[in-house]
């Protein structure tokens, strides 16, 4: 049994640049019967079409890719600074070459069928609802192609927060 509770994503009173972008989060997905990880320091909450949502923005070259597409949701976890070393890991390692989960002593929970981080102090549960590759015409900021050299694009997801859990 975890400690987690659900509260109204409503109430959620958090800093988002701070949270996702100081102190990281990671987005889980499920393929099958496999789960994997990465970090993600760029996204964001809001509202669109009336909806509660967090936006996430992916590589095509990162193996989550292939768990959040695979998926109807993704869940996003964000941790205590106590973590930061576990957030840099799964940050520089790729799930191709590693269990990332097992590794960092992390365990996995699952909530409405979306696995997440049980080691996280806060948890997003997120259906997708939109997604779609950046593309170069549609930068107004040149400067902005200097994150990708490689034009490896990230794809933008979109996705209804469904649930929270909070310790
Ligand atoms: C602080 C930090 C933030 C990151 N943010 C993102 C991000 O928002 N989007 C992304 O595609 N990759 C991001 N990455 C890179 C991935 O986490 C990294 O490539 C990871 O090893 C991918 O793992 P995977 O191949 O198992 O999916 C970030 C890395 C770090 C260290």
């Amino acid at each position: 049994m975890n400690s987690f509770k659900k509260i109204p994503v409503e109430s959620l009173e958090i800093n988002p640049f701070e949270r996702i972008g100081k102190n990281w989060m990671l987005i889980t997905a499920k393929k099958g019967d496999q789960v994997n990880t990465m970090t993600a320091s760029w996204g964001g909450l809001g509202t669109m079409w009336n909806k509660n949502v967090a936006f996430i923005v992916v590589r095509p070259q990162r193996y989550t890719k292939e768990f959040i597409d695979a998926s109807t949701s993704f869940s996003l976890s964000f941790f205590g600074k106590e973590h930061v070393k576990e957030l840099a890991y799964c940050g520089k390692v790729s799930g191709r070459d590693e269990n990332k989960i097992e590794k960092c002593n992390f365990s996995v929970a699952e909530e409405n069928n979306t696995p997440y981080i049980e080691q996280a102090n806060l948890v997003m549960i997120c259906k997708k609802i939109f997604m779609q590759p950046y593309s170069a015409e549609s930068f107004l900021d040149f400067h902005i192609m200097d994150f990708y050299e490689k034009k490896d694009f990230h794809t933008l997801y979109i996705a209804e927060i469904e649930s929270i859990l909070t310790k």
